[in-house]
Parts: structure tokens; sequence; C-alpha cells
């Protein structure tokens, strides 16, 4: 059965290790806004939310290479949309080097970096994690 859940710390840093995605600033408060979906209690993908409403930080988004393909990104990033709309997030922006086309297909629009507000900013990710070259984009997501 495929369920949302809390990665434990050590599958998290297997599968971002793996695609090359940033890991360095990952703890374990982080933690608790990162869902993993599971099918038979293992991990096949991972994505995870950095709130400071109404600003959010989608991150870490990844699948295991064998199930990509399969929707699981798709459900990956619903969820994480419909837990920033719960935490009252109304723009959510994300950094990306290699799914810029996966992301457009969400409604996210690129936008330049000096337009981020100042939480998302003075993340890792933003300041020193993701290579200058990586895109800034950006989702309004609808209000209560
Ligand atoms: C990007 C990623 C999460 C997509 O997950 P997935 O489970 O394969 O995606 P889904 O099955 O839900 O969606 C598949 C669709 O997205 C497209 N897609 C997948 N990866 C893509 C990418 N990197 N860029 C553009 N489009 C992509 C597929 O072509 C497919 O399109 P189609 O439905 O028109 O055929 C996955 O490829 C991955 O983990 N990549 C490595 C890590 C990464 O780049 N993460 C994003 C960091 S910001």
């Amino acid at each position: 059965m495929i369920s949302f859940h809390q990665p434990a710390k050590s599958d998290a840093l297997c599968l971002l290790d793996a695609a090359n995605l940033p890991t360095a600033d990952l703890t374990e408060a982080h933690l608790n806004y990162f869902w993993a979906l599971t099918d038979q209690q293992r991990p096949v993908g991972i994505v995870g939310l950095q709130p400071f409403a109404p600003y959010g930080l989608l991150r870490s988004l990844v699948v295991s290479p064998c199930r990509r393909n399969q929707g699981v990104g798709t459900r990956l990033v619903q969820h994480a949309e419909a837990m920033a709309h719960r935490m009252e997030i109304a723009e959510l922006y994300l950094l990306t080097s290699t799914a810029q086309e996966f992301f457009e297909n969400f409604g996210y629009r690129a936008v330049k970096r000096n337009r981020a507000p100042e939480p998302i900013r003075h993340t890792q990710e933003f300041c020193s994690l993701c290579p200058t070259s990586s895109q800034l984009m950006r989702k309004y997501l609808r209000t209560k």
C-alpha cells in the first residue's frame, strides 16, 4: 500500500545524495516538514517544505530512479502543496537546475532571484547550496 510518512534522515540522505541534491543543511527539524511516499514501507520518493508563512520553499523533491515516470513526483508535489496550503502559505518558491519544465506543468513560473522574499533568500539552499545558475520559481497557491 502507498502512503505518506515522515522519512528517516538516513533514507532522505540516501535518496538526495543519489540525485546530487543538497543535504548539507538538513537537520532533524527540517524533517518535520518532509514527506516520503512509501510503498510496502520502502521510501520511493521524498519532498520537503521550509515554511515561513505566507512564504514557503519547496525542496528536496526526488523519486527513486526505478520509480520515475509513474506519477510519484506528481503526488509528492501535490501533497507538499496541500500541506503548504494548510500552513497558510500563499507563495511557494523552489530552486531547480534539473526540472524547470516539470514544475512549469504544475503552474510554477521562473522569477528573478532578486524577487525572492527575505525568508527564502536567507535559506541555505538559496544562499549557498544551490548553484547561482539554478532557476528560482514561484507559484501562488489559492488561499482560504
Ligand atoms: C523530477 C522528478 C522528481 C520527477 O518525478 P517522477 O515521479 O518521474 O515524475 P512523474 O511521474 O510524476 O511525472 C512524469 C512527467 O514529468 C516529466 N519529467 C520528469 N522529470 C522531468 C524533468 N527533470 N524535467 C522535465 N520534465 C520531467 C516526464 O517527462 C513526465 O512527463 P509526461 O507525463 O508528459 O510524460 C524525478 O525525475 C527526479 O527525482 N529527478 C531527480 C531529482 C530532481 O531533479 N529533483 C528536482 C529538484 S528541484
